[in-house]
């Protein structure tokens, strides 16, 4: 367990964190008027709802209702409890907590000790496997190596490669010298255990070194690659209890910020392209380690974007995969481009021949829509000469016309098609009409697109309820008066009133008025984000008397209508069952009531 930080420390946090800096590191924010203004990371957008407030140190989006300070922030973004957002913050402040973020991020008091152990023998390994390639004599030709495919060293650098010796224990010896159980290191799949005699031997001989990494910088595998011909090409570790393959994206961990805050993510076949890529000034890419793209790794995408962009190899088996990729994530309802090289080329080779700027320019900006590449793709194999092969394109092609989501997008393409090879519109139409019936047939309709919150009018004790909340969070006298004036009586909204005696305790207990502060001492999401959408359309003007007591009326004025409703019914009730003393007296109180209003 953690231990627990002392409140001048959070308070000591917060006030050296700037939310507009945390929250660049993921959002592209720009200032308009007194906030800033981005993309929301935690819905699809494509006009920019999410604002940052750098006075109140609060953020909010006004599409899908996000919002909180930065502790908040970083909860919701890294699934961190608030201790561990906090550890976070104070480690960019370079404060010292005299505590540390245990390995592997979320709900990691839970992870077994041995799995830690295991994490903790493949980081230990991974700096000596980098020590190795870097700076000694036995490294040296593998640093040649890889100098000569146009590695540098400050990629070598940033994703950690290394250099297997050619030896049979020297992974065994260097582990176990630090105390590891030889049985651990085998579970970890980093040894391997002779049948015969029961002695191990070291899985990665000579071999560069590829470290994978999980979500938070963690080492939970290796790739190993021959320096030559040597087979297999690449070597991986085993699954293990803290390596799943089908859950593992390469470079996730350094390309995540990038990917949050393009709202692209650039997918890869292999490590050598992602490294390539990112010495091009693409650091939003990743790849999936020699297996072909699961549903975890596309839901682990659909966390961070909407939009990907496919840069497989250009080569026969590259654009099938990418062609069965592109499916699955559009099938997930990714915006999906390719990205393809000329002449059957694979990224790292082109940025090694055409260079690095074109790459970026030609290649990655210049990919194409999913439905361009099919159109592309069906070509494959066959000859536009020939009638029956041109015949089984077009209809391919319309098949996939018919299940484009947009009118206009499908009537671009008949079009087209139709240019290409001068058929007429009409029967294109027509054909396609009869696709898309069977098409509907088959299919459930795809789900409605979440839009945003309709605007709606809001009632007028709704409205002064928020105005009050609004100046209370700014003005402790003014919230003892609101206490004072309500006489006991309650807010009409459930969650305001949650609020409000929230604040009533923050004050109590000594606090100044400051929204970000107040945010950590509500530990319920909804009335925080309620909060922040409170704070961020409120007026920052002063409030006169006459104006409190206005908003004051309005809140209690609701609350008789309510009782006068429900003594009308009890009215109604009484005189039913010719109860006439009970409806007299109700009718006193009646008309009572409204005499106050
Ligand atoms: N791969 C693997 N096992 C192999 C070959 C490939 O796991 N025997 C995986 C690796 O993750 C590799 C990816 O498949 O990065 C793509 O393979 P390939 O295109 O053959 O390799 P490249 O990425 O081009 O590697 P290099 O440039 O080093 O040849
Ligand atoms: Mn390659």
């Amino acid at each position: 367990m953690l231990k627990r930080i002392s409140e001048d420390k959070l308070n000591e946090i917060r006030q050296a964190s700037d939310i507009v800096d945390v929250i660049s590191d993921y959002v592209q924010l720009k200032k308009q008027g007194r906030n800033y203004f981005g993309l929301c990371p935690f819905h699809g957008e494509n006009t920019p709802s999410f604002s940052v407030s750098s006075d109140k140190q609060i953020y909010h989006c006004f599409g899908c209702g996000a919002g909180g300070n930065v502790f908040s922030f970083l909860m919701e973004i890294e699934g961190y409890s608030f201790q561990e957002a906090a550890i976070k913050l104070a480690d960019r402040a370079n404060m010292d907590l005299g505590v540390e973020l245990a390995p592997s991020g979320q709900s990691q008091q839970s992870i077994a000790p041995q799995f830690q152990q295991m994490i903790e023998a493949h980081n230990l390994l991974s700096k000596f496997y980098h020590h190795l390639l870097v700076n000694t004599k036995e490294g040296q030709h593998a640093l040649e190596y890889l100098q000569k495919r146009g590695f540098t060293s400050a990629s070598i650098d940033k994703f950690h490669i290394g250099y297997a010796l050619d030896s049979w224990d020297f992974v065994y010896k260097f582990l176990t010298k630090k105390d590891f159980q030889p049985s651990l290191i085998e579970q970890a799949g980093l040894i391997i255990r002779r049948e015969q005699d029961g002695s191990y031997f070291d899985r990665f001989r000579d071999r560069i070194m590829f470290p994978i990494m999980d979500q938070n910088g963690n080492t939970i595998a290796f790739s190993g690659r021959t320096l030559g011909a040597g087979e297999p090409k690449y070597l991986n570790s085993p699954e293990t209890a803290i390596f799943n393959k089908s859950k593992v994206l390469y470079n996730y961990h350094q390309a995540r910020p990038a990917i949050r805050k393009l709202q692209q993510a650039v997918l890869f076949e292999g490590f050598a392209d992602v490294i390539a890529a990112d010495r091009s000034g693409v650091e939003n890419g990743i790849a999936t380690m020699g297996t072909s793209l699961t549903e975890e790794h596309v839901s682990i995408l659909k966390k961070n974007v909407q939009s990907i962009t496919i840069c497989y190899d250009s080569d026969s088996a590259g654009i099938e995969a990418a062609f069965r990729a592109g499916k699955m994530l559009h099938e997930s309802r990714c915006q999906v481009k390719v990205a393809m090289m000329p002449n059957g080329m694979d990224p790292d080779e082109y940025v090694k021949e055409f260079g690095e700027e074109k790459f970026r320019t030609d290649i990655i900006q210049g990919s194409m829509t999913l439905m361009s590449f099919k159109l592309l793709y069906y070509r494959k194999g066959k000859n536009m000469q020939n009638e029956g092969d041109r015949l089984r394109y077009i209809e391919q092609i319309l098949l996939e016309i018919s299940r484009l989501d947009m009118a206009v997008e499908r009537d671009m393409y008949l079009r087209q098609l139709a240019d290409e090879f001068q058929l007429s519109l009409e029967a294109l139409k027509e054909q396609e009409k009869q696709y898309s019936r069977k098409q509907n047939q088959k299919q459930p309709p795809r789900p409605p697109v979440m839009h945003k919150q309709t605007v709606r009018i809001k009632p007028a004790y709704q409205n002064a309820e928020r105005l009050l909340i609004a100046h209370m969070l700014r003005d402790v006298d003014l919230t003892y008066k609101v206490q004072e004036l309500m006489r006991g009586n309650s807010f009409n909204i459930d969650v305001h009133q949650a609020i409000i005696t929230y604040l009533y305790a923050f004050y109590e207990s000594g606090h100044e008025p400051n929204v970000s502060a107040f945010l950590s001492f509500i530990d319920d999401v909804k009335l925080r984000r309620i909060l922040v959408e409170i704070e961020m359309i409120s007026v920052e003007e002063d409030i006169s008397e006459q104006e409190l007591l206005d908003y004051i009326n309005q809140v209690l004025k609701h609350q008789k209508m309510l009782k006068i409703k429900e003594k009308e019914t009890e009215l109604k009730d009484a005189e039913r069952h010719h109860d006439f003393n009970r409806a007299k007296a109700l009718l006193t109180e009646i008309i009572q009531l409204r005499k106050t209003l």
